[in-house]
């Protein structure tokens, strides 16, 4: 951890691993940005060995933390990736939402940046839906939403199915593992960088503004 470094916290929901390898893409993308620490969560599951099992979902990554709902208070910037499930967040994600009362009655979360990454099977089947149904979570909590807006050529191509909106990178999960894809990768780094850099002016622009107050 570096002395004074924003915090930047990328928080991810996964039962096959897409929107994990969207995580790393992001975290890669976030490193590029001196000044800024980049921490990696996975949200806690909420289904039983049992089911996960009869889903076929992929293993856990084992070197990435259980995110707690205290941990967001330490975070200068969260990005919150997750899989869709008919068009909205996964109930894993949701619960974890849920979690934070204590945040809201605080307003612990008030005017640290947020956004979004996502995963869908198909490619109409909730890229940009998904990424809607976390907004009103971020307005009551008063944080302050960074979409990435067309921020990277690949969002423009029409020459193959891409993952990714305005919203935030995205994959559209491929069942031969072969997803994301180079250009969804592209898009995830880019909006890493993107974010992490944003997220740094906040800091600083915070900070030199409290010294002039001094
Ligand atoms: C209950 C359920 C509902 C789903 N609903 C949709 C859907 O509405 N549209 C879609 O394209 N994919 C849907 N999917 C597919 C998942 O979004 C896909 O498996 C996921 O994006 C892969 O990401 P992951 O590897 O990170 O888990 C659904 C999957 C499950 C298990």
């Amino acid at each position: 951890m570096t002395a004074g470094a924003a915090q930047v916290y990328i928080v991810y929901y996964s039962t096959y691993q897409h929107v994990k390898k969207l995580a790393d893409a992001i975290e890669r993308g976030a490193k590029r940005i001196a000044g800024v620490d980049v921490k990696l969560f996975q949200v806690a599951e909420t289904l039983p060995e049992e089911v996960l099992a009869k889903m076929h979902a992929a293993p856990k990554a084992a070197d990435v933390p259980v995110i707690a709902a205290d941990d967001l208070e330490k975070a200068d910037g969260i990005l919150f990736g997750f899989p869709t499930r008919f068009g909205i967040v996964p109930a894993q994600i949701k619960t974890f939402l849920d979690s934070t009362g204590k945040q809201w009655a605080s307003g612990a979360l008030r005017g640290k940046q947020a956004g979004t990454f996502f995963s869908t099977n198909t490619q109409h089947g909730g890229q940009e839906t998904t990424a809607l149904t976390i907004l009103p979570f971020f307005a009551h909590h008063g944080l302050q939403y960074v979409p990435f807006g067309y921020g990277h050529p690949n969002l423009q191509k029409t020459t193959e199915p891409i993952g990714g909106s305005p919203y935030g990178a995205g994959a559209i999960a491929d069942v031969t593992d072969e997803s994301p894809s180079k250009l969804e990768l592209e898009v995830a780094e880019a909006q890493g960088e993107y974010f992490a850099r944003q997220v740094l002016v906040r800091v600083l622009g915070e900070r030199a503004l409290a010294q002039q107050q001094q």
